[in-house]
């Protein structure tokens, strides 16, 4: 029996707790059928954390996330929260997480599952097999540089500013993740930046040229100024295999991916960090679809992006491929079966609540494992 994986639970704000709740399912069916057993333990975050113990995140849930061996992340924010401040955002929980794990690397695929190639706003032969992964840079840049505030000018105005940031050093690695993918994959990279208007758009790509020229030269290696990226990304998202890029970019191109997919509900990440010496690596995992208030509490939001994180972390945190392979087996069953939640329903389809698809997910890994 192998010793327990200690696995911390977030489920946040909103649809966070809804679509854990058929996570917890699907563990507890692993927990029953099969050999590995998980030591899970939950904690408060974002608005939830802020209601209990006036803050977004603890010094003590950090802690357990440290010391967690894999984290599942539900999501924050709501409208409840919105008027505390900028100190007080629900979304400072998840920005703590990957800054003081310093999980820099966010994975973010998105891939068109068969059964659901109708259900992109694109049309199907545009989409179709589409599998697409952004390797999107999340410690650095704009979203933490510095100097950043509002400060008063001497005619009275006010300025506001942030700061684009980056080092040699956070380019290179997050760029090794994703030259490493690539060679997974179908061996191509596409770096995306500014080079056009920001110097450190035009570093990050010197940066990106002369790694690959160093230590991936077998990588085909391609840059596209952002703006580019999102037009061609819709116009012939097939064009990529791994794309690698900073942090607000890579923000902007994962939502506008996750739509060429059918559903934002649909699509799971991985936010990894540096493998320590002790050969620990930190890893949070979270659907990127955010707390959805508008349709949170009423049991109709979509559990697949939160399952198949689940798969991700399986797979990635603890090796475990065949039962990653499993579960998203099982997911791809339920929707051949025709069962959707609403915001991926299609003709022809059932229209199934977040506990439905949960169970039929049960059903299905029941199926396959016997
Ligand atoms: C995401 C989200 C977050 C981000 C928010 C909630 C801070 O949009 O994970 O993409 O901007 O990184
Ligand atoms: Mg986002």
């Amino acid at each position: 029996m192998p010793a327990n994986k200690k696995l911390l639970i977030l489920p946040g704000d909103g649809i966070g707790p809804e679509v854990i709740r058929e996570v917890r399912r699907v563990i507890d069916w692993m927990d029953r059928r099969r050999v590995v057993t998980f030591d899970v333990s939950d904690d408060h975050v974002g608005g939830s954390a802020i209601d209990t113990h006036g803050t977004p995140i603890t010094d003590a849930t950090l802690q357990k996330a440290k010391d967690a061996d894999a984290i599942l992340f539900g999501a924050v924010g709501g409208p409840k929260w919105d008027t505390l401040g900028f100190q007080l955002r629900p979304e400072i929980a998840i920005l703590r997480l990957r800054k003081e794990l310093d999980l820099f690397a966010n994975l973010r695929p998105a891939t068109v599952l068969d059964p659901l190639v109708d259900a992109s706003t694109l049309k199907a032969d545009v989409v179709r097999g589409l599998d697409l992964m952004i390797v999107r840079e999340s410690t650095g840049g704009i979203y933490f540089g510095e100097p950043r505030g509002v400060e008063t000018l001497p005619d009275g105005q006010q300025r506001g500013f942030d700061t684009e940031t980056y080092t040699t050093n956070e380019i290179e690695r997050v760029g090794r993740i994703a030259f490493d993918l690539a060679r997974k994959r179908k061996n191509r990279l596409c770096s995306v930046e500014k080079a056009n208007v920001m110097q450190s758009g035009l570093f990050w790509r010197q940066t990106i040229t002369a790694l690959r020229d160093r230590e991936f030269p077998d990588v085909e290696l391609a840059h596209m100024y952002a703006d580019n990226c999102a037009m061609q990304l819709v116009r012939n998202p097939r064009q990529f295999d791994v794309i690698v890029t900073s942090n607000l970019f890579g923000d902007l191109l994962s939502d506008l991916a996750s739509m060429l997919t059918g559903s934002l509900g649909m699509l799971p990440s991985a936010t990894l960090g540096a493998v320590q010496p002790s050969g620990k690596q930190h890893a949070l995992y979270e659907p990127i679809h955010g707390s959805a208030p508008d349709i949170a509490g009423k049991g109709i939001a979509n559990p697949l992006g939160q399952i198949l994180s689940f798969a991700m972390l399986l797979r990635y945190s603890f090796g475990l491929n065949d039962d990653a392979a499993l579960v998203e087996m099982a997911c791809v069953n339920v929707l051949k079966n025709g069962l959707r939640t609403s915001d991926i329903m299609g003709r022809g389809s059932a229209r199934v609540g977040t506990g439905v698809m949960g169970e039929s997910i049960l059903r299905e890994l029941d199926k396959l494992a016997a």
